[in-house]
């Protein structure tokens, strides 16, 4: 790993890797290559484009244009066409600035982001950074380059600092995280679509001319595009083809965007929506751009799913919980909804604690008047007629029965309804001119003022610290409208949707610095803000609202691309599924929980004597194996979306072990074999399954089979234990 400049080229490598930048005479930063390893030093750029329709800068260099040029940061507006990577306006309405190479800085390590989540390194040996400084002397505007490399990744993280050196304040319009032109080829995509309770479905897609891409226009990064490109060369799959992974580490309105061009060229961006922004720079301020994580694979995605599960377990997840076993949950929402009695609670609390189970999760209704969804929130303590006596006696009476103890909120909110609202009608977020708009009978407080901010940590760090919480739900259920704040001047209105961002990473940091031993974990709907981003924060994320098993084989699926399983949280629920009404075998149901952060999510009190046994199994079976599943190699063997199975599974770092997960996802009566051929296993190797010995390469190759596939959930998970 390193980072070295030669012969006007910036070469950041490793084994396996090059990221190659040129200085031109002109000053200009040219993109040269990201992918598989290159000799820097022969990559050149193109010399003699056609003048016909193009535009440059030198009357006696016609040829050197940057509309054909690939670049790094491009500007807008003079002379590239294509869609520029950042936008500014100066005070006479100026906004054609032209950045020119200025210097460079290698350092060892990564620098942190100013109020942003990103990937971090705890020894500078780490890593090495490359910060590229441009400028146009004309604007008085800078822009910072920053490129991470990090040991034993194939990756590159991204971001950028705008700089007004203008003696005037600019409007910063657009600020994309990164800017990256691919040679001419044909090049597919993969996006992570869905909807509440549908999250992260795959959508595979030819790159067309013109622009295309995603993004999210909803103040959260929303259940409706995740912040994830999987962007490739035609015909690459799980294990073949050049690809690349697009990460951005944000958690609010995003954009990605693919713009083909005439010439089969690929410029691709990523970064905060340019929608509604607009960001006031005075003298000397900067802006810093979320980061964008750059994953290259030769070998197809795997390869890339596999780079981030590790990168963003290590690297992005932080503190007390990053490493640790994730306790095994019930929570009580889809057995009681809001509507229970402390004797309920306390009914399933025995259950859990009779079934081995390690952390009780009281979820929404605990606190005000909250018997439904149309009060309360942001009145947080605790309904002690509900609870039947304060909150700790509850905490202590699970903890009696070996549970920890867990709480829902959903801090960023207000009812109307409430003693909050009654208090602070203007700390909601709404325009002067309209009506606020619901959603869930319920706004949205707005983050952007300090002494919300404030509200906020006190009242969360007051019960947190009067009882023995040792875990949070962190949920947010809905997405903004009437962005707009009263604290803030009409021409820094565009800044509105950042700055909530902005003062939700503050709280978030101040409450997981000051309760350092809670396990936070995101929840948005489910998936409508499991992002990066919150991972800094928080290193699980409540994954759908959707408890099927069948459909969390789509969303598991889509989550994985990216997500790792720790990172994941699943639940067992009750049949017929509260979602959608099917009802699938309990085995498969906790198979498909198993493949996460596991827990469950129904009346424990009502399970037969069979279901008893079984879940106690289960129990079992994952305590005993959470470590595979948390730090396992990932492999996505069967894709449920073509399938009719889905397969998938884990084999630790010596290849010694794996675990593999086998589903029927639907049943045919003519009962076909199966040969699930596995992954990632040694060759060299033996393995015993179940009392009968395989050749490593005989799985890999020629596969297990698997006959007794004739019902519908049917499902099992192998162990494999090398035996040479
Ligand atoms: C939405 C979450 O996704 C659910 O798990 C549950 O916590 C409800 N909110 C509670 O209102």
């Amino acid at each position: 790993m390193g980072i070295e400049f030669l012969n006007n080229k910036f070469h950041i490598f490793n084994n396996d890797i090059s990221y190659v930048i040129e200085v031109s005479e002109q000053n200009d930063l040219l993109h040269l290559h990201f992918g598989a390893s290159v000799e820097a030093n022969n990559l050149f750029h193109q010399k003699n484009i056609n003048t016909e329709f193009t535009s440059y800068s030198d009357e006696e260099n016609p040829k050197y244009s940057l509309s054909a040029l690939p670049q790094e940061y491009p500007s807008g507006g003079a002379s590239d066409f294509r869609a520029p990577a950042y936008q500014i306006l100066t005070k006479d309405g100026c906004h054609t600035p032209e950045l020119k190479f200025k210097s460079y800085e290698i350092i060892n390590g990564k620098p942190k982001l100013e109020g942003l989540p990103a990937v971090y390194t705890e020894n500078d040996n780490e890593a090495q950074t490359l910060i590229i400084l441009t400028e146009d002397i004309n604007y008085g505007l800078q822009v910072k380059l920053y490129y991470t490399i990090i040991n034993g990744y194939n990756a590159i993280c991204r971001h950028s600092e705008i700089i007004n050196n203008s003696d005037s304040p600019i409007h910063l319009k657009n600020a994309q995280s990164f800017s990256l032109d691919f040679p001419a080829g044909n090049y597919e995509y993969i996006h992570l679509e869905g909807a509440w309770a549908r999250e992260k479905h795959i959508e595979r897609n030819a790159v067309h001319k013109g622009s295309q891409g995603f993004e999210s226009r909803r103040g959260a990064s929303g259940h409706i595009e995740n912040p994830f490109l999987l962007f490739f060369e035609q015909g690459a799959t799980e294990d073949y083809g050049n690809a690349y992974g697009i990460s951005l580490i944000y958690s609010g309105n995003h954009k990605f965007l693919m713009e083909r061009e005439y010439n089969e060229t690929v410029r691709v961006q990523a970064g905060i929506n340019p929608f509604e922004f607009d960001f006031k720079l005075e003298h000397g301020q900067t802006f810093t751009t979320p980061e964008v994580v750059i994953a290259f694979s030769e070998n197809g995605f795997s390869k890339i799913s596999h780079t981030f599960h590790k990168l963003y377990r290590t690297h992005l997840c932080r503190g007390y919980w990053r490493d640790k076993a994730r306790p095994i949950l019930i929570n009580n929402w889809e057995a009681t909804y809001a509507d229970f009695t402390k004797n309920d609670l306390i009914k399933i609390a025995d259950a859990a604690s009779n079934l081995g189970l390690e952390l009780f999760v009281l979820d929404d209704g605990w606190f005000g008047e909250r018997n439904d969804d149309t009060t309360s929130l942001g009145d947080w303590f605790a309904n002690e007629k509900k609870l039947n006596g304060p909150l700790s006696d509850l905490v202590s009476e699970i903890n009696k029965r070996g549970l920890k103890f867990g709480l829902w909120f959903e801090p960023e909110m207000i009812s109307l309804k409430s003693e909050l609202y009654k208090a602070h009608p203007d700390w909601l977020i709404k325009t002067p001119y309209s009506k606020e708009h619901y959603g869930r009978h319920q706004c949205i407080l707005d983050l952007t003022k300090p002494e919300v901010r404030g509200y906020i940590v006190n009242i969360l760090s007051n019960i947190l610290s009067n009882a023995n919480i040792e875990y949070v739900k962190w949920d947010m259920n809905r997405n903004m409208t009437d962005a707009y704040s009263s604290s803030l001047p009409a021409d820094r209105q565009g800044e509105f949707y950042h700055r909530y961002i902005l003062g939700l990473y503050e709280i978030l940091e101040t409450l997981t610095q000051k309760f350092p031993k809670v396990l936070f974990e995101g929840c948005s709907g489910g998936g409508g803000r499991n992002d990066p981003g919150m991972l800094y924060y928080m290193p699980q994320n409540w994954t759908s609202d959707d408890t099927d098993a069948t459909e969390r084989l789509f969303i598991q699926y889509g989550s994985s691309l990216v997500y790792p399983a720790s990172t994941m949280a699943c639940h067992v629920s009750a049949v017929p599924n509260h979602q959608i009404k099917r009802s699938s075998p309990l085995s498969m149901r906790g198979n498909v929980a198993m493949s996460g952060a596991f827990g469950y999510e129904l009346d424990l009190s009502k399970l037969s004597s069979e279901e008893i046994d079984e879940v106690k199994n289960q129990v079992e079976f994952y305590k005993n194996n959470r470590d595979i599943i948390m730090n396992g190699t990932f492999y996505r063997l069967l894709n449920p979306f073509v399938s009719r199975h889905a397969a998938w599974s884990y084999v630790t770092e010596d290849e010694k072990t794996a675990l593999v997960y086998y589903i029927v996802k639907q049943a045919r009566p003519t009962n076909e074999a199966v040969y699930l051929k596995l992954k990632g296993l040694n060759s060299n190797y033996n393995y015993e399954i179940n009392g009968t010995v395989y050749s490593g390469k005989t799985l890999m190759n020629y596969g297990y089979l698997i006959e007794d596939n004739e019902y519908e959930g049917m499902s099992f998970i192998l162990k494999l234990n090398a035996v040479n």
